[in-house]
């Protein structure tokens, strides 16, 4: 068993065992039951979530997960927010104006209302421990199973390297590296983020049942999926920066209204809430019903004969208005020179104390503590 890893029947993902709606219904079933046990008792959690250094984040960042950390930070949960700097060179040679997309992103972070007082905000290449931890991970998954990561797959067809490297093949071992260090047993991510977390749950398996049987000495995390519903660019895609689809919390109210005029709708006048068959006019309906807090449905009845033109309006006046305080901290964070820096390095001093303190526990159950 130990030279086949990837046979160990007991590794089969629980989320596999049924197919099609009963998969999505079990699914959403745990995510329930999960946030039930997080409410009653916060502090059983700590969460790691993170993201790659390539760009402004958006509204897709916002209400799909940013809101969501928040939320976890303000009802007790311990917080890690990592800054994925290795991370970002999976797919492309260098990575571009790293400095400035690491700042950025954490002006983000800090405008949106995680507060780094209670949530250690850091880079992982800062973070030697965490790092080292990559070593005995990657002997514990066989190469098959690193080739079979759908996500790591999709990747490497879309990637502008003409060679796949070693780190895009082994970055869920990274990843894992990111969770378990500091013995993160809560991730909120996104749907494409769950086959990282089924290496991250086999790694902690393997290992403890390895080297530390019986002591459970990392946890296996449990995804918590966000409920949000899934909001399109302005040209009906995947929203992304890089698209030019996407409204940025670090746009100004003018970038935003340009963004929302030009955006894709349909022939119909008559505006309505009906996501499969309209899915651009119904995007832009949520996307103001998820700023002002209201349904939908309501919206778009509220709007009805004024057309696109009313519908663009209504949308460009929630969304500015919903981001103006979150935009007046950002750009009060930014004119403060070298708070960035400083919110970094405290963050990177603690992440690293776990780190290493985990990592001790590593060497002495390998029984390489000399
Ligand atoms: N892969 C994540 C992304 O592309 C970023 C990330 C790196 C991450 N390490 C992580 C997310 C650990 C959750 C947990 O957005």
């Amino acid at each position: 068993m130990q030279n086949h890893p990837e046979h160990t029947p007991a590794d089969a993902p629980k989320t596999t065992s049924s197919s099609g709606d009963g998969a999505a219904a079990d699914a959403t079933a745990r995510n329930d039951a999960l946030e039930r046990q997080i409410l009653a008792d916060p502090g059983r959690f700590r969460v790691l979530t993170g993201d790659r250094p390539t760009g402004l984040l958006h509204l897709g960042h916002y209400f799909g997960t940013l809101q969501n950390r928040v939320r976890l930070q303000e009802i007790g949960v311990e917080s890690f927010v990592l800054v994925a700097d290795y991370q970002v060179l999976t797919d492309r040679d260098v990575a571009e104006n790293l400095p400035e997309s690491v700042e950025g992103l954490v002006l983000d972070y800090l405008a949106v209302g995680i507060d780094p007082a209670r949530t250690t905000i850091f880079t992982h290449s800062t973070v030697a421990a965490l790092n080292q931890l990559l070593l005995p991970f990657l002997s514990l998954v066989s190469v098959a199973e690193l080739g079979r990561n759908p996500t790591v797959k999709d990747e490497i067809a879309h990637s502008r390297q003409s060679a796949v490297s070693g780190l895009m093949f082994t970055y869920p071992v990274h990843q894992a590296a990111d969770i378990l260090f500091c013995k993160a047993n809560l991730v909120p991510v996104g749907q494409d983020q769950l086959p990282h977390l089924e290496v991250t749950r086999t790694i902690a398996r393997r290992f403890n049942s390895r080297y530390a049987p019986g002591s459970a000495l990392f946890p296996e995390p449990e995804a918590l999926l966000s409920a949000a519903p899934l909001l399109l660019g302005t040209d009906g895609g995947k929203m992304s920066k890089s698209r030019g689809n996407a409204v940025a919390l670090a746009d100004d109210a003018d970038q935003t209204a340009r963004l929302i005029r030009g955006a894709k709708t349909d022939s119909t006048r008559h505006i309505t809430y009906e996501p499969a068959t309209r899915p651009e006019v119904s995007s832009l309906v949520l996307l103001a019903a998820m700023c002002t807090g209201r349904d939908p449905r309501a919206v778009a009845e509220e709007i009805g004969a004024g057309g696109a033109g009313m519908l663009k309006r209504t949308v460009t006046e929630a969304v500015n208005e919903h981001l103006a305080p979150i935009r007046a901290r950002r750009a009060a964070y930014a004119r403060e020179r070298g708070f960035v820096r400083t919110i970094l390095r405290e963050g990177n001093e603690r992440a690293n104390a776990v780190a290493e303190a985990t990592l001790d526990e590593v060497r002495r159950a390998m029984k390489t503590a000399y």
